[in-house]
């Protein structure tokens, strides 16, 4: 009889039968692919052709319609001011304005922008004739390494328009009311934007002096 120790099937048993089941399972794998395989016409890349006006000007682009508005600037435009973080809607670097909205470029197909007015860092100002709101985040340190800078500056920018307009936050008491550039206002608008330096107070400053009012 055999002890509970014993085994039933001899090591060396074992690693034949597992190679042979290996080798039938290899021999049917390109059946099995070639069964698998898509057609080429299911695995055609989807394109469209379409307009961007951007700081502008108007671009003509024929693109992968997967292509986000993120990659549509940055790789086929060539402007690289707008920064690629996250990509997944997370720390507010890929801010642009579009048609007069900021959103996070890198959640946005470029398709959906076809004919629309897209604003990034690059048509705010130059270094000799910058916006007001990047005067302000170079007097007041507003940035260190300056990568979510540019982010920043967009959506700083869209943000006291939306005040200008009245547009409530999270953090309105009163919807009915138009709000003010309070600290808690500004700091709720512009939580989108992470800063991994940590200048917020800084930018805090940059933009209320831009807005006018001190908190
Ligand atoms: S890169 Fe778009 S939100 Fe981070
Ligand atoms: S300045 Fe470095 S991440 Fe904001």
């Amino acid at each position: 009889m055999d002890s509970p120790t014993t085994p039933l099937i001899s090591r060396r048993d074992a690693l034949i039968v597992g190679a042979a089941t290996a080798a039938a399972v290899s021999s049917s794998a390109p059946a099995m692919a070639t069964q698998a395989a898509p057609s080429a016409s299911a695995s055609a890349i989807p394109r469209a052709k379409l307009t961007l006006n951007v700081n502008g000007q108007a671009h003509s682009l024929d693109l992968d319609t997967r292509t986000t508005l993120l990659d549509a600037l940055r790789e086929h435009l060539h402007l690289g001011g707008t920064k690629k973080g996250c990509d997944h809607g997370q720390c507010g670097a890929c801010t642009v304005i579009a048609d007069g909205r900021r959103i996070n470029a890198c959640l946005s197909l470029a398709v959906m922008h076809d004919g629309g007015q897209i604003t990034t860092i690059e048509g705010l100002g130059t270094p000799q004739n910058m916006h007001p709101l990047q005067a302000a985040f170079v007097k007041h340190d507003g940035y260190q390494c300056g990568y979510c800078t540019p982010g920043q500056i967009c959506s700083a920018v869209a943000v006291l328009d939306e005040i200008k307009r009245g547009v409530p936050s999270h953090v309105s008491a009163d919807l009915t009311v138009r709000p003010l550039l309070s600290a808690d206002e500004l700091r709720e608008r512009m939580s989108g934007n992470i800063c991994r330096c940590g200048a917020y107070s800084n930018i805090v400053d940059a933009i209320t002096e831009v807005a006018g009012s001190r908190t």
